[in-house]
C-alpha cells in the first residue's frame, strides 16, 4: 500500500512505547533457559495472542477426506506432478471445501521440502496452466476477470508474477497453494459461508462464539489443514514444510506458524499491521484504522485497543518469536510506509534475544540494513525497493533462505 493521508508515516511522530519482553514471564520472572521458553513463556505469549488478538480455533478435523480432482505427471512442459486436492472437513457435514492445488518437482529423487501458501484470487490465478479448475467460490473483487464476484476464464494466471512456479520447481521445491476465501469469505458477513459458522467449540472444547476467534484464525487452521493433508502425501517430505503468506496473508502466516509448529520455516511478506510491524509505533495503518475496515479479521477483544495500542498485553514481536526455534523470515518494501517496514524489522530484531537464547542467531543487525540487502540467521529480513508486492527478488530470498535451513 502507498500513504493513505490522515495517518502517521514520519519516524519523528512514533509515541514513545516500551515493549512488553519476550524473555520475562508474566509473573516477572526473567526466562532464562530453552526450557523455560519452551514449557512456560512460550505458551504464556500463545494464550494472550489467541484471548487478545486472533482469537482460539478449533480442533483438527476427525475425518477430514482428500479427493483427488485430477492428477498429471507431465504438467508444466514435463518439469512438473500437478495434482489437485479437495479436502472435505468431517466427512462432508458441512459444504465448505478447501481446494489446493500442488505441483511437485519431477527433476528431483524423494519426496520434495514445499512452499505452501494462500492466493489472494483463486488457485487459477497462479499459473495460465489451462488445466487449473476455476475456483466457484466468492471472489472478493469484481475486477481482473471476476463478475459479479465470480471467477471467468478471463481471471487464469492474473496474480502469475507473485507465483514463479517454475522457478521454484526448478529450484528443487514443490508448491501447494489455495484460495483463502474457500475457508472464510473475505468481508464483514464472511463467516456465514466460511467455517466460523459450523465450529462451535475451540480445541479444548470450550465454547467458541463467533467473535472468540477470527477471520485470521480460520484462515491459518485452513493451513493447518493443508498440512495434515501433506502429510499423507508420499511425494512430500512433510518435515520441510515453508509457510510463505503476503499483506493480510502474511499476518494469517504468521498466526498459523505460531500456532501450529509443523510449519518448519514461516515467511512474512509485507504483512504489516498486526503482522509482523509493531502495533505501537502506530506508523501507517493502526490497530483502530484495521479494526474498522476489517472488523473480521481480529478477535473481539483486539477491538478495545482501538487508540490504545501502549494496553495490548503482547507486540507483534512475540509473534515472531513463537517460531522459535524454527526459522522464521520478514520482508518489508521500500514504498509500503502503510505497512511500516522500520516496524517490521524492530518487530525481527525485539524477536532475536529468544533465538539468541536458543544459541541461534537472530536477525544480527541493529537498524534497518540497506536496500535489497538480506541479513539474519534464523530470523531473516530484508528491505527491498518497490512497492507492496511479492517480487521475483522476494521469492529468491526465501528460496535461499530455505535451502540453508532444510
Ligand atoms: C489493506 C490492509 C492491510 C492489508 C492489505 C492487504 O491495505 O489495510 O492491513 O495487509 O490490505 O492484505 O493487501
Amino acid at each position: 500500500m502507498a500513504q493513505r493521508p490522515g495517518f502517521n508515516y514520519d519516524e519523528a511522530n512514533v509515541p514513545s512505547y516500551e515493549l512488553p519482553d519476550p524473555l520475562v514471564s508474566e509473573s516477572g520472572n526473567p526466562i532464562t533457559s530453552i526450557q523455560d521458553w519452551e514449557n512456560l513463556r512460550r505458551p504464556e505469549i500463545l494464550a494472550l495472542f489467541e484471548d487478545h488478538v486472533y482469537g482460539r480455533r478449533p480442533d483438527k478435523p476427525e475425518n477430514p477426506t482428500y479427493t483427488v480432482t485430477s492428477e498429471s505427471i507431465n504438467a508444466l512442459g514435463g518439469k512438473a506432478i500437478r495434482k489437485q486436492i479437495t479436502i472435505r472437513f468431517d466427512e462432508n457435514a458441512f459444504p465448505q471445501a478447501l481446494h489446493v492445488l500442488l505441483y511437485i518437482p519431477n527433476s528431483i529423487q524423494g519426496a520434495a521440502p514445499v512452499f505452501v501458501g494462500y492466493n489472494f484470487n483463486g488457485n487459477h490465478t497462479i499459473h495460465t496452466d489451462p488445466s487449473i479448475h476455476l475456483s466457484t467460490s466468492w471472489m472478493r473483487t469484481n475486477s481482473n476477470g471476476n463478475i459479479n464476484h465470480q471467477a471467468t476464464d478471463e481471471a487464469r494466471g492474473k496474480s502469475s508474477k507473485r507465483w514463479p512456479v517454475e522457478r521454484i520447481l526448478e529450484r528443487g521445491y514443490a508448491l501447494a497453494t489455495a484460495y483463502y476465501g474457500d475457508i472464510e469469505p473475505d468481508h464483514s458477513e464472511g463467516w456465514k459461508d466460511g467455517i466460523r459458522s459450523h465450529y462451535k467449540t475451540d480445541e479444548e472444547g470450550k465454547s467458541l462464539e463467533l467473535e472468540d476467534w477470527s477471520a485470521i484464525s480460520a484462515w491459518a487452521w485452513g493451513l493447518s489443514r493443508i498440512v495434515d493433508y501433506l502429510e499423507t502425501e508420499s511425494a512430500i517430505d512433510a518435515k520441510r514444510i515453508a509457510l510463505i503468506g503476503h499483506s493480510r496473508l502474511g499476518k494469517t502466516s504468521l498466526w498459523a506458524g505460531a500456532t501450529d509448529e509443523r510449519f518448519g520455516i514461516t515467511i512474512s511478506n509485507n504483512s504489516g499491521c498486526g503482522g509482523a510491524a509493531l502495533s505501537r509505533r502506530a506508523f501507517g495503518e493502526t490497530v483502530k484504522r484495521i479494526n474498522t475496515s476489517f472488523p473480521h479479521w481480529f478477535n473481539r477483544i483486539f477491538k478495545s485497543y482501538n487508540d490504545n495500542e501502549a494496553t495490548i498485553p503482547v507486540d507483534q514481536h512475540q509473534l515472531i518469536a513463537l517460531m522459535a526455534p524454527r526459522p522464521v523470515y520478514v520482508a518489508s518494501a521500500q514504498k509500503d510506509l502503510w505497512a511500516d517496514p522500520n516496524g517490521e524489522f524492530l518487530s525481527a530484531k525485539a524477536a532475536s534475544p529468544v533465538y539468541e537464547l536458543l544459541g541461534l542467531k537472530g536477525v544480527g543487525a541493529k537498524t534497518q540494513p540497506p536496500l535489497n540487502t538480506p541479513v539474519g540467521g534464523h530470523v531473516g529480513y530484508h528491505f527491498r525497493t518497490g512497492k507492496h508486492d511479492v517480487t521475483l527478488y522476494d521469492w529468491e530470498q526465501y528460496l535461499d533462505f530455505a535451502d540453508k535451513h532444510f
